[in-house]
This record gives C-alpha cells, structure tokens and sequence, in this order.
C-alpha cells in the first residue's frame, strides 16, 4: 500500500509514448459527469441506429435504468454489415489459434456470411426473438458466430464455461429456458480431448426446455447423438446454403442481448441480463478509450469467451470497432511455456490484454520464455480480473513491455459490462502506478462509502460504489428483479455496490482491495463460497461445509473447505480426494478447493452461525482474537490440529 503514498513517478509512464499530465482525461471526466445525455447522446452516434432514440436516458424507474429507449439497432449489423458494407470487408476480423497449434482466419466478409448461414439455421428452427441459446463451447470460431447469429434474428444467448459441469449447465438452462443448445463432440485441454458433449447429454437429462442441440465438430471423438434432437453444425450450416442473407431484427436498445450467470453470494448464480444499445456503446467507448485500437493492430485478449471478459472485449467491442481480434483456444503453458511469446511473435500481437493469474505464473516460469521471443511487435499490455500486485506488474512491465510499454489494468465485473476503472491509452495515457487500476472512466461516478453510507475520503478503506447509472450496467437478473435491487442498490436506494473494497489515494487513484463479500477471486474466476459449500453438503459424508479463500503466489486465492462428516463416516485421504471429486463434477475444476479439512466441530457462535473470522485467523496463522462467544472452545483446538497436520503432510511432499 505504500505506493498508494507515491506521487506520480515518471519511470512508470513510458517515454516512447508521451507523458501527459492527465489534464485532458480529467477535462472528458467533467464533461460527462456535468452532462450525462449530452455526452452520451453524442457518443451514441459511433454506433449504427436503425432508428433513433428518443430518450438518451430513461430513470424514471429506478434502479431499471433504460438507455437509449426508443432506439433500434442490431448488433452482427454494427460488428459486421457496416464493415462489410464499407472498407472493411476484406480486413480480418478474427485470427484463431487452436489449443493443436492449427490457425484459422475469417474476414469481415467470411465472418459475416457464416453468421447468416447460422441465423438462417436458428430461424429454420423455429427460434423468434427473446429466445434463449445456451452455448457450451470451447474458444473456436464456431462460439463468436453462435453469438452473432443469435443477436441477428433477436435471440438472447446464455453462454456457459466449457469448464463447468453438467449439474452446472443444466441449472443455467433451466433458470434461463433455452430452447437451442450450441455445443461441440469434444474440446482439448493440454492436448487432450474433453467429453463435453457428454456433459451436455447428461445436463438435458435434467433439462425440458432445449428442443435441438448443434453439435460442432471440433475433436472428432465418437459420440451419441439423440435422433430428431442433435444435429451437426456442418451439415445444417451447408443445408442454410453458402449466401443466404438474414435480415437483422429491428431490437428495441432496450431488449435483452445475453444472460450470462455469475457467482453471488448464495447458492444460486446471478443471471446478469445485459441489454442491446446501451451495452453496445458501452463495449465500444471503453475499448476504444483504453487501448484505442487502429486498423493495424493485431489485437489478442486472452479470456475465455464463457466469461464476461470475452464476451465484451473478444466479441462485442473489438467487432463493433472494427479490429482484428486473435482468439486463442489454449492453455498458456502448452505445449510449452512460452506459448504466448510464441503466439505474439509469429502473429505479430501489437495489444495483449492478459490476467494478473498468468502473469504470476510466467514469473514463475521464469523470464528466459519470455527472451527467446521477439516482442517489438506489442504497443500496449493490459491485465484484468483480481488485483496484479506491484511486484507482478513490474515484472510484466520490465520482462514482457522492456519498461516500455503502458499497463492498462482494468477494473470492471461482469455486471458492469464493461471497463470502470482503467488508465486509458485513447484520451491521452492516463500516468500510472504499479497495482492502481487508477481513475474511474468518463462518466462513472465512483466513491468509497464505509458501512453508513459516508464518503470515506482519502486514504481510508471503505466499499467501492456507483453513484450514477451508466450505458453498460446490468438491467436487472433475468427473472429476479427482485434479488437485483436487492444485491446492488439494497444497501443505498440508487447506489451501485460493487462488492469490492478500495481506498483512494491523495491523487484521486483507486486501489482495489478485493471482495467485500463471501466471493473468492480464483485465478480471476468468480466464485461463492456458498456455492462451494452446498456442493460439499450435497455429498452424503458431509453434515456441514465452510469454505475459506487463502492467499497463494499464482492463483491469488484459492478455496480451503472446512467440514464435519456426517456419523459413520471416518477421515481418510481417499474421502478427501472422493469431497475433491465431487465438487469437480458438481460445479467443475475451476472451483478445485486446495485442501479439504475435516474437523469434528466447526467454530459456532452461540446462535449457531459459524464463526469465519476465526476459520480466516487459523488459516493465516493470525492469532484466534476473541473467542468468547464460542460455544465450545476445543473445536478451535481440532481445526488448528488439524490443518496443522495437513500442513505438515503437504510440507513433506
Ligand atoms: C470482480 C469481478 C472484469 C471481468 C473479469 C472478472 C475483481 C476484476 C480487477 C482488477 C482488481 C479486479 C473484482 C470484481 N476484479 N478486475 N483490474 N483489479 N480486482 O469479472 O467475474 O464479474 O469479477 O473481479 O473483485 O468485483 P467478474
């Protein structure tokens, strides 16, 4: 925290792109902020409007803010007919890398005829505006043209982790009544295929709602496909016709564009419905204000399609931008750890948008991977989904950008729909500091409350929030209005909570401090620990779960489950792999807890709540603090036994 106290220093603000004193960021924040319809209605014009709106910003019925109302526009038709239509029809728009080191390239134009041809399928099926595509798929081509076409004819696409299990599909598509399930035979993880589609017969075992499945060829393992219900990608694509043209559906800005589910804090993930136009301007502006891409960039964000990272910045900003976008399937360190350098160099990356996780990992590695590549071809570094501490951002500033390169860390969450907090390269560069994401974008209005709703000012810690509403937010969860208003705007009537802590320092920069809640950032992935604990308590040995995040030097965090067994169960090792197992066919192996404690009593408070604070305390190895309203005193004394011995276990292997 004590670069918090740091005036701005010069060596973290390039010289081979200009110094600036952020004057003009700071001028383009006001503005906003004086005027938020003006400013929005002018930025609204870089989109394409079938119709115009008549309201720029509709707040009549708080917290469901409408923007853009009585606009209409579609979205393929800004990321890809207004392309095609003008200079950019030949220009890539996509160059896919498989996790098997196969390239694939696809055109404006090329993209655009496959986004008809699938749109046509979905009409073929019977699919009318505001119905529902579930998408299980790896990053292939095949997933950005899922959700092009589904935009195309107004459909809503609910994407889904190719990670996740089948309990977790099946409950995202029940929750949000898909009607058409887009998924592949397989997918490949180090090399090796992954039975998806099995996982995805086993979810519509549970499922009503999905009348057909298409089945892309991507591994070419033998699979069951269901008569009258699987058909293959292939086939209903050259059955459409090679050059049918699909009218883009007139969507009101308002309508839905996608769900995408997320973890709150309980059990059940948040459906987080994102809308058409105000989303849209959202994803372009913040794009374009933080990595300003032009037409000669190769630009490479490393997120999985499955999260919101690259639904916003692989499909929706850089299209609608107009930008060459690499979509790389794989894994960072296959077939070897220099991957990434390997993938920068031999495309020619100019802008990589990478995670604090990754960066720790390369560390790790070591940066002789990094120097066998050269990297001149790159202009701008970016990192996204939990804090990059100082000493990951220097080495991805010295190893990867030669003390060069600005870093834009962008703070946003997949309600946001797009970037909140960042350093922008578009306006002017915003100075930076080694692990502050900075300043708030043009017209966010953020502060940092404490618990009574006061502005805690500088240098204090408080809970991060919004002030105003603004084009990228969420309109609600699909069907929960409710649980919406309750979980962002419940604590202040028309404050945004974010969740997270901050503190800002004497220069008005932000510095994230992480979830306020029960939420765990694992190597950048969402996830409840309640989540994690009705998984554990689902199994027939376990009586009670409490799940706790601990720190650790890649992943940032990682879930330790604490549990009591249920009687006639022992602890062994093989209950511990078997509770491992479980959680990773119940939620999936992103959610893999780092141990599993057993203990035969949980701290309780005397009303039954069990005591965290001291689970957290056992965990780092902080003193227990006050006990005093603990029901049994010894319960403390078996967990600190027994993670004790775990500890000494690990530490032996
Ligand atoms: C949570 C949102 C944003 C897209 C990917 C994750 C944490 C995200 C940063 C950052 C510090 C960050 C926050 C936030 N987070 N980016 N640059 N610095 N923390 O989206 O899964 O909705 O998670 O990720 O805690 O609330 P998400």
């Amino acid at each position: 925290m004590s670069e918090a106290s740091l005036p701005f220093n010069e060596k973290y603000c390039p010289s081979s792109v200009s110094v600036t004193s952020g004057e003009k960021r700071r001028q383009e924040w006001e503005k906003s902020i004086k005027n938020l319809q003006e400013f929005w209605a002018e930025k609204a014009k870089a989109i394409d409007w079938f119709k115009p709106f008549d309201k720029v910003l509709d707040d009549s019925n708080p917290p469901f803010y409408k923007w853009f109302a009585g606009g209409e526009l579609n979205v393929s038709y800004n990321a890809l007919d207004r392309h095609v239509k003008a200079h950019r029809k030949n220009k890539l728009a996509y160059i896919w890398e498989g996790e098997m080191g196969e390239v694939k390239t696809y055109t404006y134009y090329q993209l655009y005829r496959e986004v008809n041809k699938l749109a046509k399928v979905f009409k073929d099926f019977g699919l009318k505006k505001g119905d529902r595509v579930a998408v299980f798929l790896p990053v292939i081509p095949e997933l950005p043209i899922t959700l092009l076409a589904t935009a195309r004819i107004g459909g809503i696409h609910a994407v889904v982790f190719s990670g996740f299990s089948a309990e977790a599909l099946a409950d995202r598509i029940n929750d949000c009544g898909a009607k058409i399930l887009v998924t592949a035979d397989g997918s490949f993880r180090r090399g090796k295929p992954v039975a998806i589609k099995e996982t995805a017969d086993r979810a519509l075992l549970t499922t009503t709602s999905v009348e057909k499945v298409i089945v892309v060829k991507r591994t070419g393992q033998p699979i069951q496909m269901k008569e009258g219900r699987d058909v293959w990608y292939d086939d209903v694509m050259t059955k459409a016709g090679a050059n049918v043209y699909v009218e883009p559906e007139h969507m009101q800005s308002t309508d839905p564009l996608f769900i995408l589910y997320t973890s709150g804090t309980t059990g059940k993930p948040k459906g987080v419905q994102h809308g058409t136009g105000g989303y849209l301007v959202w994803a372009y502006w913040t794009l374009k204000w933080a990595f300003n891409p032009s037409d000669e960039d190769i630009y490479w964000c490393v997120a999985d399609i499955g999260w919101i990272t690259g639904h916003t910045y692989n499909v929706y900003a850089p299209l609608s931008l107009g930008v060459t976008a690499l979509l790389f399937e794989g894994t960072p360190d296959y077939p070897a750890q220099d991957r990434w350098w390997d993938i920068i160099e031999r495309h020619g990356v100019t802008i990589l948008y990478g995670t604090p996780t990754a960066v720790r990992m390369f560390m790790k590695f070591g940066e002789q991977w990094v120097l066998k590549h050269d990297l001149s071809s790159l202009r701008l570094l970016g990192t996204v989904g939990e804090p990059i501490n100082p000493e990951a951002w220097r080495w991805y500033y010295r190893v990867v950008g030669k003390e060069k390169l600005p870093i834009i860390d962008t703070w946003w969450q997949t309600e946001t729909g797009g970037f909140m907090i960042a350093p922008l390269s578009g306006i002017e560069l915003t100075p930076l500091k080694p692990g502050s994401a900075t300043l708030p974008l043009p017209a966010i209005n953020a502060d940092i409350y404490d618990e009574k709703g006061q502005s805690v000012g500088t240098g204090n810690k408080g809970l991060l929030v919004v002030k105003s509403p603004w084009p990228g937010m969420l309109q609600t969860l699909w069907k929960d209005p409710e649980r919406f208003k309750q979980t962002y705007f419940g604590k202040w009537a028309n404050i945004y909570c974010t969740g997270d802590y901050a503190i800002k320092d004497p220069d008005g920069y932000y510095w994230l401090l992480g979830r306020a809640d029960e939420v765990l950032k694992v190597a950048g992935h969402r996830i409840g620990t309640v989540e994690l604990e009705s998984a554990l308590v689902s199994h027939p040995a376990v009586s009670e779960a409490a799940v706790m995040g601990k720190e650790d030097s890649v992943k940032g965090e990682v879930p330790v489950a604490f549990v009591t067994l249920r009687s006639g169960f022992q602890p062994s090792d093989e209950l511990r792999a078997e509770l491992v197992k479980h959680i990773r066919t119940t939620i999936g192996p992103i959610a893999t807890p780092d141990a599993i404690v057993i203990v035969n009593k949980l701290p309780k408070t005397r009303s039954g709540k069990i005591m965290r604070r001291i689970l957290k305390a056992v965990l780092v190895g902080a003193p227990i603090g006050d006990v005093s309203t603990l029901e049994d005193d010894a319960s403390v004394e078996d967990i600190k036994v027994t993670y004790e011995e775990l500890r000494r276990q690990i530490n032996k292997k």
